[in-house]
Formats: C-alpha cells, sequence, structure tokens
C-alpha cells in the first residue's frame, strides 16, 4: 500500500473517531449505553478482560499481558483481581493509591506502560468509547453538567452514579456561552492519548527535592492574568498539571515515594475524595487511576518513617516479584534481545536456558522440605516432574516462601553481559559457556556485591553449568545415534548372521574377505546382555529369533530391525554404550580419518538443519561434549 492510500485509511478511522453532538444527544448515549459512563478503574478493568481471560492451573491469565510479561500469572491475578476488578465494583481500594513493589527491572514499568498504551487503544474502539465536554481543558465526563439536585433521579434513570463537578472552566463557559442551557452544551468523543496529553498522564520529577505544585495542578497563567483581572478567574488559569491532564485515565507517578509530603498529599486527596486543591479554586474532580512504583527498601524506609503513617494506610501495596519459571525466564530475555543489538548474532540453543537457570536458582529461598534442594525447586516450579515429589509439593513450597523473587539477578543484567561477551569477543555466535563465562566476569566487576552473596552466586554458576553439562552431552548423544541408524542395521544384520550359523553349526562369511569364520561369541553376547539374557539363556533366545525370522519369511514378510522389540533394545543399548567410545575417538582426535571425517560431518549437519546449531556452535558442541565424555 502507498502512503497516501494508508494516510488515507488513516485519516478514515480517525474520522469515526469523531462524534460530535449536544449534552442531550448525549444523554441518549448513555441511556443505550450506560459503560460509556464508567469511571476510570471500571474502564481499565474492561479493557483488561476485553482481551480475554483463560485459566490455566487455577490462575486466570490475561492474554492482554501474555505476550509481554512472562511468569507472573498469580502477580498479575493479584493485581487485575484485587485492584482493578474490586476498583471497577466501587470496592474501597478503588479510593488508594496503587504502588507496585518489587525489584529492579523485575516488569513494574512495563505493566504501567501496557496499561497506558492498551488504554489508549481501547479508548479508540467502539466497547471502550467515552466523550468529553468539548473545549474543557480535563475533558471532563459531560454528566458532571447535571445539577447535584437532579442527580438522583438522573442516576435511576440511566442507571449510572455521578460522580464529581463541573471545572472552574466549564461552569464558566456553561453560564457565558451556552446561557445557562446545558442541554445544548458540545459533547465530544475523545481518545485517550499520552502524546496529546489527554487522559494519560506522567509525573517524573527532575529533582524531587525542587519540584512545584503547578506540574501537579496546573498554574496562573501570567500571560492573560492582565486581561481577567483575577487570579480566580478560570480563564487566568491553566489547567494543564499531571493531575488534570490524566483526568479519565490513568497518572504514572515516578519517585512517588521520594517527593515531598505536600505533593503526596495532593495525591492522596485525589484518590480518596476524587478531587484535589488548585489556585484560588473551589475543588477540583478528578477521576484517574493513580499508580506508582518502588523498590522494597525505599518502601521500608517510607514506612518505618512514623510521618507518613497517614499516607501508608491509603496506599495500595503490590508486589512484583521477579518471574520464577526457567522456560518463561527464557522468554523475556528472547524478548529482550529481539529489542536489543544482538539481534543479529546466533545465540546457541541452550544458552538462554543455562543463563536462566543461574538466574532462578538466585531467586529462590531454600526450602525445609525433606529432601528438597534448590535445583529440584527450580525444577519443580518449572513444571518438570521430579521424583518423590508432587504437584501438591509446589503450592506448599509457594506457600513456605511468600516473599520469593523480591530479590536475586534481574533479567537485564544477564541480557547486558551477553552483550558485552559479544563485544569483547567478537563473535558470531554466543553460547552457553560464553554466557556463564560473561557472567561470572559481571559478579568479579560488580563493586556493590558483597561476598558471601558472590560466593552464593558463583555456586549457581557452577550449577548452571552443571545442568548444561548433561544437556549438552544427551545432545551430542542423541545427534550421533540419530546419524547412526545405518549403524543400527548393519549391527542388527551382523547379529543374526552370527546367530544364524551358531544355531545350524555353520560358518560365517566375513564379507570382505570372504573368509570362513565361527559365529562371533563376544559380539553375540555384548548384545544380548544390554538385555540382561544369561549365560544360560542365550540358547534359547537365539533359537527363538530364528524361529521368528522363518514364521515371517513362511508369510512373505521381512524379520527387520523393528520387528522384534527386546532385540531393537539391546541394539539400541549397545550402539548407545559404544557410541560413547566413537564419540571420544571421533570427537578427540587431531587428525580424523575419512570416515570419521564423515561421521562428524553428517552429526554437524544435523545439529544445523535440525536442532538450531549454526557451524561454530556444532563444532562447539561436539569438542566440548566429546570432551566431557573423554573425562
Ligand atoms: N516477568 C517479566 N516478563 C517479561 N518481561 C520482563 C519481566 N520482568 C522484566 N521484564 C523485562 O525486563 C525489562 C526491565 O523491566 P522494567 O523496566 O519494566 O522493570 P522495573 O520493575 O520498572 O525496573 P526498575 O525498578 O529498574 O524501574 C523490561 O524490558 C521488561 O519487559
Ligand atoms: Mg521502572
Ligand atoms: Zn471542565
Ligand atoms: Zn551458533
Amino acid at each position: 500500500m502507498d502512503l497516501r492510500k494508508r494516510l488515507e485509511n488513516y485519516r478514515r478511522q480517525e474520522q469515526e473517531l469523531t462524534w460530535e453532538g449536544t449534552f442531550a444527544e448525549y444523554y441518549e448515549l448513555v441511556a443505550k449505553n450506560p459503560r460509556i459512563a464508567e469511571h476510570a478503574h471500571a474502564r481499565i478493568y474492561h479493557m483488561i478482560v476485553s482481551h480475554g481471560v483463560e485459566e490455566v492451573d487455577g490462575v486466570k491469565r490475561y492474554k492482554f499481558f501474555a505476550n509481554e510479561i512472562f511468569g507472573l500469572d498469580r502477580t498479575l491475578e493479584k493485581l487485575v483481581e484485587e485492584y482493578f476488578h474490586a476498583a471497577a465494583r466501587r470496592l474501597d481500594v478503588r479510593k488508594r493509591i496503587l504502588l507496585l513493589m518489587g525489584p529492579v527491572s523485575g516488569g513494574k514499568s512495563t505493566i504501567v506502560t501496557m496499561l497506558k498504551r492498551g488504554l489508549e487503544q481501547y479508548t479508540r474502539t467502539p466497547e471502550g468509547a467515552l466523550y468529553a465536554i468539548k473545549g474543557c481543558p480535563m475533558h471532563e465526563e459531560p454528566l458532571h453538567l447535571i445539577p447535584p439536585e437532579l442527580r438522583p433521579e438522573v442516576e435511576r434513570e440511566l442507571g449510572v452514579v455521578i460522580e464529581g463537578s463541573l471545572c472552574p472552566s466549564c461552569r464558566l463557559m456553561v453560564d457565558t456561552e451556552y446561557g445557562g442551557r446545558i442541554e445544548d452544551v458540545r459533547v465530544v468523543r475523545i481518545a485517550l492519548s499520552e502524546e496529546r496529553r489527554i487522559g494519560i498522564g506522567t509525573f517524573q520529577p527532575a529533582d524531587p527535592k525542587s519540584l512545584d505544585l503547578a506540574d501537579l495542578t496546573g498554574s496562573v497563567d501570567f500571560s492573560t492574568i492582565g486581561e481577567y483581572g483575577s487570579e480566580s478567574d478560570p480563564r487566568a488559569y491553566r489547567f494543564d498539571g499531571e493531575l488534570n491532564i490524566a483526568n479519565r485515565g490513568i497518572l504514572e507517578m515516578q519517585e512517588m515515594l521520594k517527593l515531598d509530603e505536600k505533593f503526596l498529599w495532593h495525591l492522596l486527596s485525589l484518590s480518596q475524595e476524587g478531587n484535589f486543591k488548585a489556585g484560588r479554586f473551589a475543588l477540583i474532580s478528578a477521576d484517574e487511576v493513580i499508580v506508582a512504583h518502588t523498590n522494597e527498601e525505599e518502601y521500608k524506609a517510607f514506612v518505618s518513617n512514623k510521618r507518613n503513617e497517614a499516607l501508608h494506610s491509603r496506599i495500595i501495596v503490590m508486589p512484583i516479584p521477579y518471574n520464577l519459571r526457567v522456560s518463561d525466564e527464557i522468554k523475556i530475555y528472547e524478548k529482550l534481545i529481539r529489542q536489543s543489538d544482538l539481534r543479529e548474532v546466533h545465540i546457541a540453543p541452550h544458552a538462554l536456558r543455562t543463563a536462566a537457570i543461574f538466574s532462578v536458582l538466585s531467586r529462590l529461598q531454600e526450602s525445609k522440605k525433606q529432601g528438597m534442594d534448590l535445583v529440584k525447586k527450580m525444577k519443580l516450579y518449572d513444571g518438570e516432574d521430579v521424583e518423590g515429589f508432587k504437584p501438591k509439593d509446589v503450592e506448599e513450597l509457594r506457600l513456605e516462601a511468600p516473599n520469593e523473587g523480591m530479590s536475586g539477578v534481574d533479567p537485564r543484567y544477564v541480557i547486558n553481559r551477553i552483550s558485552s561477551a559479544l563485544v569483547t569477543r567478537d563473535t558470531q555466535c554466543i553460547g552457553p559457556l560464553d554466557v556463564l563465562r560473561a557472567l561470572k566476569e559481571g559478579l568479579d566487576q560488580h563493586p556493590s556485591i558483597k561476598p558471601d552473596e558472590r560466593e552464593r552466586l558463583l555456586g549457581f554458576i557452577a550449577i548452571a553449568r552443571r545442568e548444561y553439562d548433561q544437556i549438552a552431552k544427551k545432545e551430542l548423544q542423541k545427534a550421533f545415534v540419530y546419524s547412526y541408524e545405518e549403524s543400527a542395521r548393519t549391527l542388527f544384520n551382523n547379529y543374526l548372521d552370527n546367530v544364524e550359523a551358531y544355531c545350524n553349526w555353520t560358518k560365517v562369511k566375513d564379507p570382505i574377505t570372504g573368509e570362513e569364520l565361527d559365529p562371533d561369541e563376544k559380539l553375540m553376547r555384548s548384545i544380548e546382555e544390554q538385555i540382561g539374557i544369561s549365560e544360560n539363556a542365550k540358547k534359547a533366545f537365539r533359537e527363538e529369533i530364528l524361529i521368528r525370522i522363518s514364521t515371517y519369511a513362511r508369510r512373505g514378510r521381512r524379520f527387520d530391525y523393528n520387528s522384534h522389540e527386546r532385540l531393537r533394545e539391546a541394539i539400541e543399548k549397545k550402539l548407545f554404550a559404544d557410541m560413547k567410545d566413537v564419540i571420544r575417538v571421533t570427537t578427540s582426535t587431531k587428525t580424523p580419518d575419512p570416515e570419521q571425517l564423515k561421521k562428524i560431518n553428517e552429526v554437524i549437519r544435523r545439529l544445523v538443519e535440525e536442532h538450531g546449531y549454526c557451524e561454530i556452535c556444532a563444532n562447539e558442541l561436539l569438542r566440548y561434549a566429546g570432551s566431557l565424555l573423554n573425562r
């Protein structure tokens, strides 16, 4: 599509958002659909659930967050249910400031940003439509026009609750421009937009110590005050503080707990009473969700200050811990990598898992449960089976450590370390060992990590390394076994030839030299032993095989590798045992012979084509896992 068409489409969509009418017409709209006059908390709640909700293992999962926030289902359920849902139903929490508390880089800002962007989008849809008095600097709810005397009746008729009173600017406008005829007041549909300063605000104090209250509540307009003569004339006031512009939506308060009390009281009065004081005016109504974020230390310091006691009880604290599931941690890294300069390099398979194991371990608390350790706990949390434990135990583990996840390694640290590994090593591919090395170097350079904490973290790097060693060995064996299907067949046929000769008292012909040989007893036994066939039972087993072969032959079928379950198992086990040697030899030799080279190349091809490796990390796996098997 060319640019002009695209812009035309965009303008058409925008036009659909422009509804304008009189207050009388708006009244009809509300009568048909009271939802359009709902309060900010309810709108946000409906926005979240409008994306869909599913239940996974008894925990609600909101699709709205699903592609951005990983591993925090319980946290988000609590946030949505206990705050937004309750507030939407006008329970008491609505009157409190929402404070997200959690460790650095734990997703607090991301959650707030999502709510803002989600609300912007939602108000552009038919379900999320909302309206405002045209020309109101705070884009206020048109129902504020209804005089208090008439409200009970109107509320009953419309099935809505009308809260708040006209802002000073609208009050003046109704009198001067409409001669008091509120039914004629112009109403427009609005779409919330942080960029346009409609309904979404961010308060970010440059310096919390030297703040201007005007940033929050607006200020006298010195350019027009001469014209209107008085500071209490709304035309000489700019209602452009963050509290004003965030009306109808959401206000993000950064560094809130660092603010001076006098600022905090404005926020509290707003959330508590739904209004705040500005300039020389009566209280100004506003309807907005105030959300702030902080870390645990800052919060504790705030609470321990006696002077903050009253404030404290008007804040609702939602802990936002780190994710504790390895598989979700990997998703977080993948997301962060997509957004970074790491997009271009190859991240070897298992590199992120190895890092995630380290991070998650650093966040877990030791359990007192019998036979439990951190690695088992980590696996249980991630839904893996751990011998001796049941899903019920996971619930108990959670109850045992209610504050788990409030400390440890943050996801950004890991990504930063991977980036720096990339810079210092100048490579096209980052593998699990590179990652662990980079994490370790990071600990060495980190001045704020205390010696015992450093020891603890080094221990987790060692565990992550051990976990990776297991993975690497299995991975390499698997790759070899797959490219060994041919060997399996050869070994199978070889065994049958020998069994036949053994049972019939004949010789075996060497396929290359043509020499007549006695059956290879050692070979047969080495296979049979894999499935526990004793010396006494070997004859019966071999005869049974021979009978099977002839039965197959009589029915015109071919007895092959897959025809005899136990024999196949024996062959595979034997191959696997041999594999260790083959891999050892194949991967440790500096000058592989043509046969070995062929095998190596075949394994590498498999790793690259089917298992997500590049040439570099496939060779690295061969070298490393080979050396592990050589120990
Ligand atoms: N559980 C998670 N799921 C998805 N992404 C996450 C998660 N935790 C952290 N992140 C990502 O890590 C990065 C840092 O998160 P964010 O900035 O939201 O953290 P924060 O809690 O606001 O940190 P700070 O206290 O430093 O302000 C973001 O890109 C965020 O998307
Ligand atoms: Mg943040
Ligand atoms: Zn107004
Ligand atoms: Zn690679």
